[in-house]
């Protein structure tokens, strides 16, 4: 049973101007078995908080337990955690075989059982060669791709059977279609292996796309925790809003009239039951997703009413950015749905997924 728990961990870098609090108070269980996503932009703290987990950076307060103990003070050896970096760090002298079984030659573990765990994880990664591709076990990193090395580093990893898995972005050196495959792959093993895994992204479609829950972090503090589903849906805080989706949300400053919401000069349907409980002329932040909107050449009640000023080809559908009165709105339809340039439409945000925020908290 591998929970990790952290208590007020705080971490402060001394630097020039006095000082970076990389992680501020920082409190969050991870249960045992769960894949944890910590997803926030450069400089939010995660790779700090993953190597105060692993040992590798010792916090000025606060406390790590693993399990049931208290390892604040345990050295990273001795943690049963597994890294795995961004880049791998892979040993350039030694064979992918040496590199495997590297941790378990450190922990003294005997030649014979060496060999089978290293054979047993090479073959779970595809290291090992079938009836039509090579192994790769007897290849110095150097002669390998970044997909193969990411694979190498997965198979050490998984070789020394630890309790916890830390990833560091493990798939951003990797294009993006064997970063997809590699990231169903990592998913499937740690099903298979139930290990208890942490995982760094700053790519929001990969950690909801991975992870049972994610924490969004910015400054060293947890925004939002919650299944993706969750952080997806409703998110807590404008912040949270702008960081997920891969079309950004709609955010647009409003104020309360008659118990409906002004923006840009369009008359919009508060979301569902919070008509009452706002206070005339309080300024509140819509939130619509792009997804969710209905858009029609006729006006529609509620709707707003914009120029199409731009449309992006996304794929299987549009993305048309129109003015409503100077504000953008975005928008997404199907393609068979493409208007006229600078035609006028009707954008009705759909009432069960708008989102209402008052002081950038979400109160709708
Ligand atoms: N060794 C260090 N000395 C001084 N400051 C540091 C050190 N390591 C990290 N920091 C600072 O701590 C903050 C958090 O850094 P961290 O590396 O944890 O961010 P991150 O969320 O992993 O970012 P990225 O997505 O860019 O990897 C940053 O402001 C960073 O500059
Ligand atoms: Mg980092």
């Amino acid at each position: 049973m591998t929970q990790i728990r952290t208590a007020d961990l705080t971490k402060t870098f001394a630097d020039a101007g006095g000082g970076v609090t990389a992680l501020d108070a920082l409190t969050l269980t991870i249960e045992d078995g769960e894949f944890f996503a910590l997803l926030g932009p450069s400089g939010c703290g995660k790779t700090t908080l993953l190597r105060t987990l692993a040992g590798l950076e010792t916090p000025s307060s606060g406390a790590v337990y693993i399990g049931e103990a208290d390892m604040t003070r345990t050295p990273a050896g001795k943690r049963g955690v597994a890294m795995v970096f961004q880049d791998y760090a892979l040993f350039p002298h030694m064979t992918v075989t040496e590199n495997i079984a590297y941790p378990l030659r450190v922990r003294g573990v005997p030649k014979a059982q060496q060999r089978e765990a290293v054979l047993a994880a090479a073959a779970d990664l595809g290291l090992t060669g079938t009836d039509t591709t090579v192994g790769l076990l007897d290849r110095r990193p150097e002669a390998l791709s970044g997909g193969q090395q990411q694979r190498v580093a997965l198979a050490r990893a998984t070789a020394a059977k630890p309790s916890v898995f830390l990833f560091d972005e493990p798939l951003s050196n990797l294009d993006a279609r064997l970063r997809l495959e590699a990231r169903t792959f990592l998913k499937r093993l740690q099903r298979e292996l139930a290990v208890t895994t942490v995982f760094v992204t700053h790519d929001q479609a990969e950690a909801l796309a991975l992870a049972d829950r994610i924490a969004v972090m910015q400054s060293g503090r947890i925004r939002q925790l919650g299944t993706p589903r969750e952080v997806y849906r409703r998110p807590a805080n404008t912040f949270v809003a702008s960081f997920i989706g891969s079309t950004p949300m709609n955010l647009l400053e409003g104020v309360v009239r008659d118990g409906r919401v002004l923006v840009a000069d369009s008359e919009i349907a508060p979301p569902d039951g919070t008509g009452e409980r706002l206070a005339e002329r309080a300024a509140v932040v819509l939130g619509a997703r792009p997804e969710y909107f209905r858009v029609s050449p006729d006006p529609l009640d509620g709707a707003f009413r914009g120029t199409v000023e731009v449309a992006e080809n996304l794929g299987s559908s549009l993305l048309l950015t129109l003015d409503v009165s100077g504000t953008a709105v975005q928008v997404v339809v199907a393609e068979e749905d493409e208007p006229e340039p600078r035609a006028t439409v009707w954008a009705l945000p759909r009432a069960d997924r708008t989102l209402l925020y008052a002081d950038g908290e979400l109160v709708g």
